[in-house]
């Protein structure tokens, strides 16, 4: 059975049009102004996205796939008993997962793939190319739209499974370290003994190649599309002329980031928010971090945060890690 679902936001979080308002408030009051890349994510920009994975200098997808393809065997031998959860964080387009439903299918297990995104566009798409290609009826899927912790919390409702929980891609090296913690903190809380988390970090390397990655008109295209949903949900009056992308590695704050710059002086408008945010010529936005991680800072990070390092999956140039936790006894 193939369906997809609507999430209704937790108690105490706000819907979803209220957070991105209150982001884009928040991130453009300050000195220096800054935005959180989850902003970019609607059905538009998860195809940018999916386009710059298939780009060869993209690095991160590249080498996950690569992962998965070589070492799905290790992560079909996490599952315990006949059936379980397979739950991704975040599916996107779930390219990389699909390469598992397979192999997991041909390993003989039946189980429930639910992937959860707040992009409906991905889900849909992602549900629908599924059902385009499985007829297995061992395999259950059930696409899930809105919050991580939405999902997981309504699927751990339904019964007490081994939940194998994906969390792959950049999306971790996404988030500030403070927000990371507090997400794995949670995730941790949610989760159970005989549950595994796959998570994936893109390791630290030669800058030049993080250049490289971080540097090319899709990615362009991808921060820009920032402004036309600002546009979108708040009626902003951003005009995307006149900004243009570059993205650098920091080696202070140790992650790539990357900015709009603005090539004029200019002021916008946001008709939700009612007010005026002025720009300077070649002032900047910041649009996106992604912060690169050494495996000694993601067995730190596993074990501040209740999680034990099970096995660490590496590709063949050692650029990306899947890294196998459990909840620490
Ligand atoms: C960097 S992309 C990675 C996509 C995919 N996992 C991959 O590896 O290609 C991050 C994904 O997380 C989704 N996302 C971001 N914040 C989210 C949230 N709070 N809840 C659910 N999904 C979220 C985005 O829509 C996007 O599809």
């Amino acid at each position: 059975m193939f369906e997809t679902k609507v999430l209704k936001a937790g108690p105490t979080s706000l819907s979803q049009e209220k957070q991105f308002a209150s982001a884009v408030e928040k991130g453009l009051s300050l000195d220096n102004k800054c935005l959180p890349s989850w902003l970019i994510f609607d059905s538009a920009g998860s195809i940018i996205f999916k386009a710059i994975t298939e780009l060869a200098e993209y690095l991160p997808a590249a080498c996950e796939f690569e992962i998965i393809r070589n070492q799905k065997n290790k992560i079909a031998k996490l599952i315990t008993g006949d059936t379980f959860n397979l739950i991704e964080l975040g599916s996107g387009d779930g390219c990389k997962t699909r390469i598992l439903i397979e192999h997991l299918l041909n390993e003989k297990f039946g189980f429930h793939y639910y992937p959860i995104d707040i992009s409906s566009g991905a889900v849909t798409n992602l549900i629908r190319s599924l059902e385009a290609e499985q007829q297995d009826t061992r395999l259950q899927v059930t696409g899930l739209i809105g919050d991580y912790f939405d999902g997981l919390n309504a699927i751990i409702q339904e019964g007490p499974k081994q939940n194998l929980v994906l969390f792959l891609g950049v999306t971790l090296n996404n988030m500030n370290p403070d927000s990371a913690r507090s997400f794995l903190k949670n995730l941790c809380k949610t989760l159970g003994p005989k549950d595994y988390l796959l998570i994936g970090f893109d390791l630290m390397k030669n800058p030049k190649l993080l250049y490289s990655a971080y540097n090319n008109p899709l990615f362009e295209k991808f921060n820009l599309h920032l402004l036309d949903r600002i546009n979108q949900v708040l009626g902003a009056n951003f005009n995307k002329d006149n900004f243009v992308q570059q993205g650098q590695y920091n080696p202070i704050t140790r992650a790539v980031e990357s900015y709009l710059y603005s090539t004029c002086n200019q002021t916008v408008h946001i008709r939700t928010l009612n007010k005026d945010y002025h720009f300077k010529a070649w002032e900047t936005m910041q649009t996106e971090q992604s912060f690169k991680f050494t495996l000694e800072e993601i067995e730190k990070l596993a074990t501040e945060n209740g999680f034990q390092v099970e096995e660490h999956l590496f590709d063949s140039r050692k650029y990306f890690v899947n890294s196998i936790w459990k909840v620490a006894p």
